[in-house]
Parts: structure tokens; sequence; C-alpha cells
């Protein structure tokens, strides 16, 4: 007969935390939100720890370069998705390690010839104003001028007409070239009194720009995620099919964080996978893998594909079909818990720590927190990222809200056929586990990770922690009933409906 495991599957928002005492040392200030990304020896450091316990998903919607760069700035790291040619995944980490901080590719780059009207929908798209004129509209091309909103009148202009119209040419704009330092570059624009100037090339392309209000950000940026030569780290999914030709591109490219991306982890493939490259360049590199959702799948990971991290979760995404496809997954807070049991017991057995994920599923913050204060060691998230002004796909408006697109990696758009390779047969796939769909925008990725890192270290300060360990050691949970769910939102109130204008 099957065995019936006991408890139902739990998710987070059963449960809430029970206040610990604070002591006056517990105020935000003083929380580290440092957490390891790899296994080390009781006594020992790991190879790397982030510096806050947030990772992007590898997928197409939600981890390019951009992503890469933004959430490595912030302390995390954005998992490059590996459903694309080798090429494409290297340039993008090629793209992250050379990010030197203040030089920003420009994103919004049109051609003289391009009407003002189809200059500003693309304004609309990025949220950026300024606008660089080059040869062939393209963020590399030859630099011919520069459009921003103190160049056209809203009411005034004929839109129709072409940006060069509007523009301040190339001889007009003060500009630097490439190989200055950051503060060569920001003397030019305080000297000169400019909000932006490009840097070029000396044949005149255009090769980034530098923006006055990233001065004050970029100059000082503790939480920064880099390696020894204070690179940016760039990380990179990856699958068990193509590894051998990947992994050494990724790496010369100058990845050195991987993760085996698949629904489910618990296989030989992954072994496989992570032994080979074990084998091939050594401890430096760091290799999660998943997903698995019980401590057997975990113990398997660790102890015999020798992982760095684990990630925990099956179906809980929320582009995911895979439970009602496969009939596999589990709540991801039972899920995470019997995971979490079995990395402690590992530990106390083995004296190796090997952290462990949680990965997908997660609404809310609250959500990340219990998450956190269950054991997870980090997070990884797609919606979250996906909403950002940082993940890789347009803004679009849908009755007259911003939204971004949101796929699976599952979904036939996404055609990862490696991941989910058991739904494709001769290239036609039998069946999704994952849905295209629309998540609303939620603006830059600075400013939504400031609200979710405000409330997780406001918490730990309630629970009487100020790092991540003593979050969990300390952390009193209660499963709430479904009465107590009720209670927990607004009661007896009038709530004003969110479209009134207050
Ligand atoms: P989210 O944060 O809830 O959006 O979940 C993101 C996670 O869902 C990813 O990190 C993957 O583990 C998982 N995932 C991505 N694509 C698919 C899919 O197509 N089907 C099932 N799970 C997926």
């Amino acid at each position: 007969m099957a065995a019936i495991i006991d408890d139902v599957s739990r998710t987070f928002s059963e449960y809430l935390l029970i206040p610990r005492l604070s002591e006056k040392k517990h105020i935000t200030n003083n929380v580290s939100l440092k957490t390891p990304l790899s296994r080390f020896k009781k006594g020992e450091k790991p190879k790397l720890s982030l510096n806050i316990p947030f990772t992007a998903a590898s997928m197409q919607a939600v981890s390019g370069e951009n992503m890469g760069i933004a959430l490595a700035r912030e302390g995390g790291t954005a998992f490059i998705f590996c459903s694309q040619p080798i090429e494409n995944q290297t340039a993008m980490i090629k793209a992250i390690k050379n990010f030197k901080a203040g030089f920003v590719r420009s994103d919004t780059n049109v051609s003289p010839q391009t009407s003002l009207k189809d200059a500003l929908k693309l304004v609309s798209q990025t949220n950026h104003s300024t606008i660089a004129i080059t040869d062939n509209g393209e963020y590399n091309g030859k630099f011919l001028g520069i459009l921003t909103d103190k160049d056209y009148w809203e009411k005034e202009d004929d839109f129709s007409k072409p940006v060069s119209d509007f523009m301040t040419p190339a001889q007009n704009v003060y500009s630097v070239k490439v190989g200055v330092s950051l503060n060569e570059a920001n003397k030019t624009i305080r000297q000169y009194r400019k909000d932006c100037i490009p840097v070029l090339t000396n044949d005149g392309y255009l090769d980034s720009l530098v923006f006055r209000k990233d001065f004050i950000a970029h100059s000082d940026n503790p939480h920064e995620l880099v390696d020894d030569e204070k690179r940016l780290v760039a990380s990179a999914g990856i699958n068990t099919h193509d590894y051998k030709e990947r992994v050494p591109a990724l790496i010369e490219a100058g990845a050195t964080v991987f993760t085996i991306d698949s629904s489910d982890g618990y296989s030989e493939y992954q072994k496989e996978c992570a032994l080979w490259i074990r084998k091939n360049y050594g401890d430096k590199i760091i290799i999660g893998g998943g997903n698995v959702v019980a401590g057997d799948g975990f113990r398997y990971l660790a102890n015999e594909a020798l992982l760095d991290f684990v990630k925990v979760g099956i179906g809980g995404g929320s582009i995911c079909i895979t439970r009602e496809q496969k009939g596999i997954g589990r709540g991801q807070a039972s899920a995470i818990m019997d995971v979490v049991k079995e990395r402690d017991k590992y530990f106390s057995e083995t004296g190796i720590y090997v952290p462990v994920c949680s990965d997908g599923g997660l609404v809310n913050d609250t959500q990340i927190i219990i998450a956190l204060a269950m054991g997870a060691d980090f997070v990884m998230m797609g919606r979250y990222f996906a909403m950002t002004d940082e993940s890789p796909t347009p803004k679009i408006s849908i009755n007259g809200q911003r939204y971004k697109a949101y796929w699976g990696e599952g979904s036939n758009r996404a055609r990862n056929w490696q991941r989910y390779n058991e739904g494709v047969i001769s290239g036609a796939m039998k069946f999704e586990e994952g849905v295209d769909a629309y998540v609303p925008a939620a603006g830059s990725l600075s400013e939504v990770l400031d609200i979710s890192l405000s409330k997780l270290k406001a918490t730990m300060c309630n629970n009487g922690s100020l790092t991540l360990k003593e979050f969990t050691e300390n952390a009193v949970l209660t499963r709430i009933s479904e009465q107590s769910f009720v209670e927990s939102g607004t009661g007896n109130v009038v709530k004003l409906n969110a479209n009134v204008n207050v």
C-alpha cells in the first residue's frame, strides 16, 4: 500500500509568528540579512553569502542581465535563464561581469527619423525619460544626440515630427570617452550642470550613460554582492541536458553560481550533472539544485550530489500547474519544515551545513517572512521580480492599469524543452506545466525590495533577532484557524475602494 503522510499539506498563510522579547538593541539598523549561499563545514565560513536572502528565478520573464545587475547591486542574485541559446546566456553573464557602477547601458534609444510620438511610446514602456538618438536606434549605434522631456512641449509641439527636430545634437552635448573613471564622469556632470552625459567610444559610438541622480546611489552601496575583484557576482540556471557545453561557456563568461533548473530534482540526472561540474571545476563553483519537497530528496542532493544549496518547492509557483497536471507537489510550508528538519539533522550528523532555498509560491511579504522564520536560508521568486522595471518584459496597459507579462518556464511560450522534457515528444509539447499571464507593474526593484526588507527587519526585531539564524532559532509559530484568518484582515470598518482618490 502507498505510504500516506499523516498531516495535510500546509501553506505559509496558515501560520503566524508570536512576538518574542525585543531588547533595546533590536532596532532595524542593527539587523543583518546576510545568509549562506553555499555549503560549509561547522566552524568555517561559506564560500559565498548573500547580503539579502532573495534570489530571482531562472525564468525568461524574470532574470535577464538587467535583473542580474540590479539584484546583485542590492545584495542578492538572479539566475540568468537557461531556456535560450548558450551564446545569448553567456552574453548576459558577460554584461553583468562588465557592469561598472554608474555607467548605464541606455535602454531608451531611437533613430533620428523616429517620430516624437513613437519615441514617447518607448519612454512609457521603459519609464526612462532620457532618449539617446543613434544612427540605427540601437544602444551602441553612432551617437547623434539626446532628447529629454525639456526638449518638447506636451501641448504645443507636433508629435508626428521626427525626433531629430527636437533633440540636442551630438556636437552640443557634453560627453566623456570610454575608460574615464566614474569620478571623472561625475566631475563633468557637475561642471556643466547636466542631468546626464553620454560615454562615447573614440569614433563616436554610444557606450553608456552616466546620470547625476545615480551619483549618490552609486557612491556608496555596501550591500553589493561582489567577487574578489569587486565585480558583481553572476549566476545562471542550467539544465541536465546540455551542461557539458553550457557550463564551460558560462564559466568562461564569468558565472560562478549555478542552479540546476528542474521541477523535480530528486534524480540521478542532477547528481551526474553536479558531480561532473565538481570534477571539472572543483569547489570554487557554487552549484545548487532541486526542486525537492521532502527530507529524503534533500539528503540525496546534499550527500550524493554534493550540492551547495537545495531548492524546495513543487507546484506552488504562481504560474505553475504542475500539481494539477501531474499530481506531484506539496504545500510549501510542509515541504520547507520537512527539509529544514533534515538539513539540521544532516548538519548535526556530518558537521556540513547545506543551505535551503524556498522556491516559488510566495504571494506577499508575510509569506517571505514566514518562510525565513521556518528556516529557509533564502527565498527564490519569479512573480515578485517579474513585476519590477528590471524584468525583461515591456509594460503594457490593460484597462488603464500597467502590467508586465509573466509566464512559466513549463509553458508553451517558454518551450523550455530540457526542463520539462517529459511533456515534450519530438518537438511538440504534450502538456504544459506553466501558464502565460500578466502581473501588475510595481516600480523599480530597489523600491519594491526596500518595502519587503523593511518589513522583514521589523518582524525580526519583534522576534528579538538581529540575524536570520537567530530569527529561526527564536521563531515560535502558531497555526491559525479560518476564523483567525478572517480576524487578521480589517474588521468592522468601512474600507475605501482602492480606486477612490483621497
Ligand atoms: P513564483 O515566485 O510563485 O512566481 O514562482 C517561481 C518559481 O516557479 C520558479 O522559481 C520555479 O521553481 C517555478 N516555475 C517556473 N516556471 C514554472 C512552470 O512553468 N511550471 C511550474 N513551476 C514553474
